[in-house]
């Protein structure tokens, strides 16, 4: 797959699972670049998500997920992207690519978010991580979702960064 793969590989799954952190860590090891779509809506608006959702609302911030998405299907190959955990319900997803989704437990995505150095920033800038209760219903109704997207599951509970990538690129 490394380095004459033409296909994008599109990570998807819930919030804090560490779509982004597995993402840098395939590009390292298969030298392919690595974007994220929530940079990328960033970058667009000038604009923090947490401000676009606070400001345009959710249902703003979700068109512009399907302009990102029309937007990769153009212009991207041989790219590893990370997406926010919404993101998979794009009517063009497996067009982008290879669909990866990132499996693991609620209960291990929030230890793994609450012992991050920088687990205040982690769960302010998630306005869908607010409510736990709501978070936690999202979630089940999403797994069922991820998966039917997905081309690939690979389950990331107690496994390094290091060891998924691994896993992904073989
Ligand atoms: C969202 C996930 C976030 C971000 C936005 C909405 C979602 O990205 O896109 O807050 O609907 O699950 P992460 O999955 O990177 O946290």
């Amino acid at each position: 797959m490394k380095a004459r793969a033409s296909k994008n590989i599109v990570l998807i799954g819930f919030m804090g699972v560490g779509k982004g952190t597995i993402a840098r860590e395939l590009s390292r090891q298969s030298k392919l670049f690595a974007i994220d779509c929530d940079d990328l809506i960033e970058s667009l608006e000038n604009k923090k998500i947490d401000k676009i959702f606070e400001e345009n609302g959710e249902r703003y911030f979700r068109e512009l997920e399907k302009k990102t998405a029309k937007w990769l299907e153009k212009n991207t190959k041989n790219t590893i992207i990370s997406t926010g955990g919404g993101f998979y319900k794009v009517e063009n997803l497996k067009k982008i690519g290879i669909i990866i989704y990132l499996k693991s437990s609620f209960d291990a995505i929030f230890e793994r978010i609450l012992h991050h150095p920088n687990a205040k920033h982690k769960l302010a800038k998630r306005p869908l991580l607010k409510d736990l209760k709501k978070a936690q219903t999202l979630f089940n109704n999403r797994i069922k979702e991820y998966k039917k997207c997905a081309d690939i599951t690979i389950s990331v509970e107690n496994k390094t960064p290091k060891e998924i990538a691994k896993e992904i690129l073989s």
